[in-house]
């Protein structure tokens, strides 16, 4: 498969299908591709007359001191993954497409961004929201398709096509995890043998959270001690946050009376892992 990597090739594609009356479904994507990926792309595959898949590592939503060099490039192997579920066209953009010399548009992100992951990564999602807008833009997509995995950039992303009348609708696809229960992810493969036994408590965490909501705590302060326990007992390296929060605005539910959502971050060894589980 060739990778499209010229605006005016991207545009020509869409033209075409717009003329043809053809939806267009959308897959961003940073590559390093697993089956979560894979998900998303099979369902836009269902969905849309067609479907454009982007590989990006976007700069911009890293950091200083975080993985943007580490982070997987694995470009062969994702597009043999992508004709082999049957996707067709590849957009895969040279920094310099993105930002241009002279760019200095950013998207300010909606409020919902400021919490947990934007406590943390204070950079991150005006990074996202500002490559995602362009990718919408360039592929005129009527859908974009996203996974739960990324529960607050989904957020972020509906929030922002929601303010700003983007003519894109935002798809949600739910976690793939291994049949261990880790969530499927490009970074897992940072993680050895041991770690990766470790990383297991992140989903553990999240299932006793929903089994104690079940059998009837509503505590919200006591279920966040017992979760922090217990990702510290199975050895987690650190914890940047441990929640139980209202689904929408990602605030944390102190009484629990309802729909929540649990959202962790943590480290294991170097590596950053993030999860969640919608409860209720
Ligand atoms: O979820 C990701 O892989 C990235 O944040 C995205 C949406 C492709 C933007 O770079």
């Amino acid at each position: 498969m060739n990778p499209l990597n010229r605006l005016e090739t991207l545009h020509e594609l869409t033209d075409g299908f717009r003329k043809a009356n053809k939806t267009i479904g959308l897959v961003p994507t940073m590559g390093a591709l697993h089956e979560g990926h894979l998900s998303l792309v099979r369902q836009s595959l269902e969905e849309m007359d067609e479907t454009i898949v982007t590989i990006f590592v976007n700069p911009s939503q890293f950091a200083p001191g975080e993985d943007l060099d580490q982070y997987p490039r694995t470009l062969e192997q994702d597009l043999e993954q992508l004709a082999h579920v049957g996707a067709k066209h590849v957009f895969v953009p040279d920094s310099s497409l993105i930002y241009p010399p002279g760019f200095s548009t950013s998207i300010v992100p909606p409020k919902v961004a400021a919490v947990l992951e934007g406590e943390f990564r204070p950079t991150h999602f005006s990074g996202v929201a500002t490559v995602v807008l362009k990718l919408f833009n360039m592929s005129r997509a009527d859908v974009a398709f996203f996974g739960q995995k990324d529960y607050q950039q989904v957020c972020v992303i509906q929030a922002m096509v929601e303010d700003l009348n983007v003519n894109t609708q935002v798809r949600v696809c739910p976690i793939i995890r291994e049949s261990d229960g880790l969530a499927l992810s490009s970074r897992n493969r940072y993680l050895d043998a041991e770690q990766r036994k470790t990383a297991l408590v992140l989903h553990k965490t999240l299932q006793h959270v929903r089994d104690l909501i079940t059998s009837g705590q509503n505590d919200g302060f006591e279920i966040v001690t017992e979760m922090r326990q217990m990702l510290i007992d199975g050895g987690v390296d650190s914890i940047d946050y441990a929640v139980v929060a209202d689904p929408a605005t990602l605030e944390t539910a102190d009484f629990i009376d309802g729909k929540v959502v649990a959202l962790l971050a943590a480290y294991v060894g170097k590596t950053r892992l993030i999860d969640n589980l919608i409860i209720g």
